[in-house]
């Protein structure tokens, strides 16, 4: 069995810059392998992807790149600050090219996409170009450079949904992992540049998603995220893995298969677009008590006038409908949001309503940008960046100081109460406590307690919250 190293995951958009290993794999090549990534969960899912087609070349992992022969970072473009933060680690990674002039560096992902072979004239130290629907052409492409030329496959795919490829579980705890169910994105988010660098939606054959989530209960795991850009858009048209019958699946039903696995498999899923997410998602969300009470309903706005420059295809009225029927099919779920800043024309009348927008959710937690112009998009084709960065900073800092606000407010509400936690480890902080989920995604911090091990569900009775994490007991 694979043995899995490595920090807690981020619950984060955005993750920053963080190396992958695994144990050597059975026939090995004698050559290293690092991997680092950085942006959303769907990119460090597909470094799991990579890892896995190059552990099969016979390479191992490696945490440390001065001890590597071919170094991957898988980039993120959301925002201009992710792409910066890729260029500045190359930099560092060229010190070490210097170094050792046999390294191989590859970028994989969303910068490899845009860019394409603008890459390897921009960034001389780059040896291959690898876009996120290419992954199966590295070892090929690993050749080419071998042969002393420069590599580069960034060719977008209808169909690629890497479904056979059993990706090895790079940075988890060996308790919850992310399962990809779909690729690509056909939203066209003015402000969004994911689709250009993502490609066309397409959704994973439903029968590797649940031979990958058995496979994982199997080995241990108690939670699986579903991942896609849009996961309420999932829809898979094939013959029935039994009669061969002609079926569709849609995310409802996707759900249900994979929450009737075990009701000890605790199911998530990221992320829901307000106008795709049906009362059929919520009602299966209702009945099967290991779906978690837990939906990522991203806003961006509060205004239906910038909705509609953003191409959200919903208005301020429509989401608080969504809103309202959450609330009344699932008591109690929490719901967080991404919420943007400063987007082209905005009003300071707008923001405010992004700010009452965020009063009447209530949200539990948010994760907030402030607008960045993406080369390509819709909005940097159409619209003028006119919001200065200062008032642009100044919007953010009001949504920030809310979020806070109504972050605590949320925990607080636990307090008191016990409630079912995985376990998912030591706490980051000290290794004298646990940490782990409750069904609403909220972090808790406890004390280790005899008898309790990582993996294993207990509850929990909370006494006290700080901002971000509530603290308590275990109660037996
Ligand atoms: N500027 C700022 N934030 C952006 N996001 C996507 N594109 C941009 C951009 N150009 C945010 C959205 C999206 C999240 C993943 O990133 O809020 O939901
Ligand atoms: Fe981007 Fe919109 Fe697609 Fe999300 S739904 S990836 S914000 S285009």
């Amino acid at each position: 069995m694979i043995d899995l190293q490595l920090a807690d995951k981020k619950h984060d958009e955005e993750r920053q810059g963080e190396a992958l290993v695994v144990d050597a794999p059975l026939i090995r090549n004698g050559r290293k392998l690092y991997i680092e990534s950085y942006g959303c969960q769907m990119n460090f899912a597909d470094s799991e992807i990579v890892a896995s087609i190059l552990l099969d070349q016979g390479f191992e992992t490696t945490g440390n790149y001065k001890e590597a022969d071919v170094v991957f970072i898988n980039t993120c473009s959301i925002r201009e600050n992710a792409e910066q933060r890729v260029r500045n680690r190359l930099s560092q990674f060229g010190v070490e090219k210097r170094r050792n002039p046999k390294l191989i560096v590859g970028v994989l992902g969303c910068m490899a996409e845009r860019l394409k072979s603008k890459f390897l004239e921009e960034e001389k130290l780059v040896d291959v170009v690898v876009g996120p629907d290419a992954y199966r052409e590295l070892p090929a492409l690993l050749s080419e450079v071998e042969s002393g030329q420069k590599a580069i496959n960034v060719l977008l795919s209808r169909e690629e949904t890497y479904a056979d490829i059993s990706p090895v579980r790079l940075s988890g705890n060996g308790i919850t992992a992310f399962i990809s169910i779909m690729r690509g994105c056909d939203n066209m988010c003015s402000f969004c540049v994911v689709p250009f660098t993502r490609g066309r939606e397409r959704s994973r054959d439903p029968y590797s998603i649940l031979a990958e989530a058995n496979d994982l209960f199997k080995r241990g795991y108690k939670e699986v995220t579903l991942l896609g850009q849009n996961v309420d858009s999932y829809k898979w048209k094939g013959k029935d893995a039994i009669e061969e019958a002609e079926t569709e699946v849609n995310f409802a039903q996707l759900l249900e298969k994979v929450a009737v696995i075990s009701p000890d498999l605790r199911i998530r899923f990221s992320t829901s677009h307000p106008k795709d997410i049906t009362d059929e998602v919520l009602y299966t969300i209702a009945k099967h008590d290991n779906i978690c009470n837990y939906i990522h309903l991203p806003i961006q706005s509060g205004s239906s006038r910038i909705l509609e420059l953003m191409n959200r295809t919903y208005t301020r009225e429509w989401y608080i409908n969504r809103i309202d029927t959450i609330r009344q099919i699932i008591p109690g779920c929490a719901i967080s949001s991404d919420i943007i800043a400063g987007f082209c024309t905005e009003t300071e009348e707008e923001h405010q309503e992004t700010l009452s927008m965020m009063d009447y959710v209530g949200y539990d937690f948010a994760f907030t940008f402030s607008y960045s112009e993406r080369p390509g998009t819709l909005a940097a084709r159409k619209l003028a960046d006119d919001i200065p960065e200062e008032v642009k900073k100044r919007r953010l800092a009001e949504i920030l100081l809310k979020q806070q606000q109504t972050s605590l407010y949320r925990l607080q509400q636990f307090v008191g109460k016990t409630m079912k936690i995985l376990v998912e480890g030591t706490s980051k902080k000290s290794d004298q406590d646990f940490c782990g989920r409750n069904d609403q995604n909220a972090m808790v911090v406890f004390p280790l307690t005899a008898g309790v091990k990582a993996g294993e569900y207990v509850n929990v009775y909370i006494d006290r919250c700080t901002s971000a994490t509530l603290l308590g007991t275990v109660v037996s």
